[in-house]
């Protein structure tokens, strides 16, 4: 869902949001964005077309949290409803976005409240359109999206699938968690713009045979929160996840692996194109010797069997040897003693220019926990204590301390 906590980014409370809904079968699911949008305090106007008022009523957006929900022109005394949301809102989302609301957006017609609205309105502008997969591919939407595009508006474009007529193609809503987090994009500062951001997150598994493995309790949270983070603020982000790591967007190139062994040459591959490296995961530092294909039979392990185990490859290190002058990293320590001198001994021994200092094993804290609690330090010395708070957050202000010495 949205609101899943790698995606839970308070930094928007009390930005202003224009929803304009039109009439689809799937208009129900501006329901869901608007609470998720409402959880993150973001307050939401609502603009219901006509067509869409036959799908869902403005009494479900009131009830939701809808700060005020807009009805047609010249409804009422309020003469200058249509400039409220080019006035009050920091940006304007319409969906699900019909083929006869794309063309009114396209034409500039303004006989109706939705798009008179969006004319007067010069803030950053989405739509998330839905549609028959033949009234999509129709050279006319084509068009109208490609004028838009032109013109600034954010297209999130329709998913594959099967549509409510039962046919087959692209025309479905997108996720409801793409338009979610392309709304925050809108909303958030471009001060990543530029850099092209590696991290890797999750844990590894090491296989023993063909069904057992070795590796730990990280199920990629806080690496994925940070890379949404880095995605919304404008990075290009290529995310090399270990098993369990939550769902990204599709604005993120993401690869998944298992070992450390698979997680190390994706890295290898991605790193001379990318400008910054933050390294999340938690690698298992060794491997069983002997892996096997087959599941091991316990009359052939006998009792009390013993696991070799061989180093693995340190990622974050062999990366820090080879940065150039132009190239950063960040590393973690999860350390459940001497958190500062293991984390400092760790930022010189990566060649970082940062360590993110996680003191695990706390209740709420590090692996498999929704939130956490970690110390920023600088190659400098200079640290920065964060408080304990959601990972989304936690991610949101380690971005803001790279960023602001
Ligand atoms: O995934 P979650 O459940 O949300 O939990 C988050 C987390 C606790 C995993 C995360 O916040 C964290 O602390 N990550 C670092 C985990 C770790 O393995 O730390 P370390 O101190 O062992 O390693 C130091 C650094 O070297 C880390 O950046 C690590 O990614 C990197 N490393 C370590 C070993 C190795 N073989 N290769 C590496 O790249």
């Amino acid at each position: 869902m949205p609101g899943s906590p790698h995606l839970k980014f308070n930094y928007f409370a009390g930005r202003k949001l224009h929803l304009g809904v039109c009439g689809s079968v799937a208009a129900f699911k501006t329901l869901e964005l608007l609470r998720v949008w409402k959880t993150l305090g973001i307050t939401v106007s609502v603009t219901l077309t006509a067509a869409a008022r036959e799908f869902v009523t403005p009494l479900s957006y009131l009830s939701l949290g809808a700060s005020k929900v807009y009805g047609e022109m010249l409804d009422g005394d309020d003469v200058f409803a249509h400039l409220e949301p080019g006035r009050l809102a920091d940006a304007m989302a319409i969906l699900p976005a019909t083929a006869s609301a794309v063309s009114r957006l396209a034409a500039g017609d303004a006989s109706e409240m939705l798009s008179a609205q969006a004319l007067a309105c010069d803030r950053p502008k989405l739509i998330a359109p839905a549609m028959h997969p033949r009234m999509w591919l129709n050279p006319a939407t084509q068009a109208n999206c490609k004028l838009l595009r032109e013109r600034g508006f954010h297209v999130v474009e329709p998913a594959f699938g099967r549509t409510a007529c039962g046919e087959e193609g692209q025309g479905r809503l997108a996720d409801i968690r793409e338009i979610y987090l392309a709304t925050l994009r809108m909303l958030a500062p471009a001060d990543l713009a530029g850099r092209t951001l590696l991290i890797t997150a999750g844990p590894t598994r090491e296989f023993w045979d063909g069904v057992r493995f070795v590796s730990n309790p990280s199920f990629g949270l806080m690496g994925a929160a940070l890379a949404v983070a880095a995605w919304l603020r404008g990075a290009e982000v290529k995310a090399v996840c270990g098993p369990g790591t939550p769902w990204l967007p599709a604005g993120i190139e993401r690869i998944n692996v298992e070992s450390a062994a698979e997680m190390l040459a994706a890295c290898q591959n991605f790193w001379p194109s990318c400008s910054l490296g933050c390294f999340t995961a938690a690698v298992c530092d060794y491997r069983p010797l002997e892996q096997g294909a087959e599941k091991l039979k316990k009359e052939w392990l006998g009792d009390s069997p013993v696991l070799r185990l061989t180093n693995n490859p340190d990622i974050a290190a062999a990366l820090g040897r080879l940065k150039t002058e132009a190239q950063h990293s960040i590393v973690f320590a999860a350390e459940t003693s001497n958190i500062r001198q293991n984390a400092i001994k760790k930022l010189a021994s990566k060649n970082a220019d940062m360590v993110v200092a996680n003191m695990v094993g706390k209740p709420g804290v590090g692996f498999e926990s929704e939130s956490n609690q970690v110390t920023i330090i600088r190659k400098n010395g200079e640290a920065t204590e964060l408080p304990m708070s959601g990972k989304a957050d936690v991610a949101w202000r380690i971005w803001d301390v790279f960023l602001n010495p």
